[in-house]
């Protein structure tokens, strides 16, 4: 039995539901701002209105089974988005929903122990003049019934967590399928290194495969580096 709970402004519904330590899996949290609204990477998330949504996963098979979380996650919040509000996305490697090559909304999956938070931001009826000016510049909204998107996102969520092992190939297929990072150069960015490379693929655990200048190949995890293209954000 999955829940909602909807709030005006939380500080961060990843953070909230990481305080409820008994919360059974399932468990929603959606806000429409947050105050501390948290990214990968450690970095803020800038959330002054839109859909800010949490669900908690408790999930017993070892994390590295799970490494493919955050890519099927992207897939779900694609398909719900096209669900609630007739729009298609995109999909940036790994955890960003672009929407004619600007970010629409980003993904943050924090485990440990079984318990899995996946956290979505979504520009959702956002005022771009809400967002810093280094965001805006790259940043899309959509105008979309936010009720709607959320249950929407619950409802790809369930099917994403029924299928999360055993349709694993196929929503790995439409993840590459609607990534813009592939068949593109790219920047690996690790700490202060850029490293220019091709991306080719994405494997079965979402790693990014890419081919090096050298010729060389390797499947580079998220935890690993982030991409930029050559040209900007994309
Ligand atoms: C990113 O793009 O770096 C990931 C952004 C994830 C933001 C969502 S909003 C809901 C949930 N609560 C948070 O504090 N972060 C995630």
């Amino acid at each position: 039995m999955w829940t909602v709970t909807r709030f005006d402004e939380i500080d961060s519904t990843n953070a909230a539901l990481k305080r409820m330590v008994d919360a059974p899996h399932g468990t929603v949290l959606s806000a429409s701002r947050q105050s501390a609204g948290r990214g990968r990477l450690g970095r803020s998330f800038s959330s002054p209105h839109g859909v800010y949504f949490s669900v908690l996963l408790r999930r017993t098979e070892p994390p590295t089974e799970l490494l493919h979380l955050t890519a099927m996650t992207a897939v779900a919040v694609r398909r719900a988005i096209l669900d609630a509000c007739g729009i298609a996305t995109e999909i940036k490697w790994v955890n960003d929903i672009l929407l004619c090559g600007k970010k629409l909304g980003g993904i943050l999956v924090e485990g440990c122990d079984g318990r899995y938070i996946v956290g979505i931001g979504i520009n959702c009826n956002t005022d771009p003049n809400d967002l810093p000016p280094d965001v805006q510049a790259m940043a899309a909204t959509i105008v979309c019934d936010e009720a709607r998107l959320i249950s929407a996102l619950v409802a790809r969520l369930r099917e994403m967590d029924e299928l999360l092992l055993s349709a694993r190939a196929q929503w790995m297929a439409e993840y590459a399928a609607n990534c813009v990072t592939l068949g593109k150069p790219v920047q690996l960015v690790r700490a202060d290194e850029r490293t220019e490379a091709f991306a080719l693929g994405v494997d079965e655990n979402a790693a990014l495969l890419v081919r090096y200048a050298d010729g060389q190949t390797a499947a580079v995890s998220s935890g690993e580096a982030s991409v930029r293209g050559l040209y900007g954000y994309l």
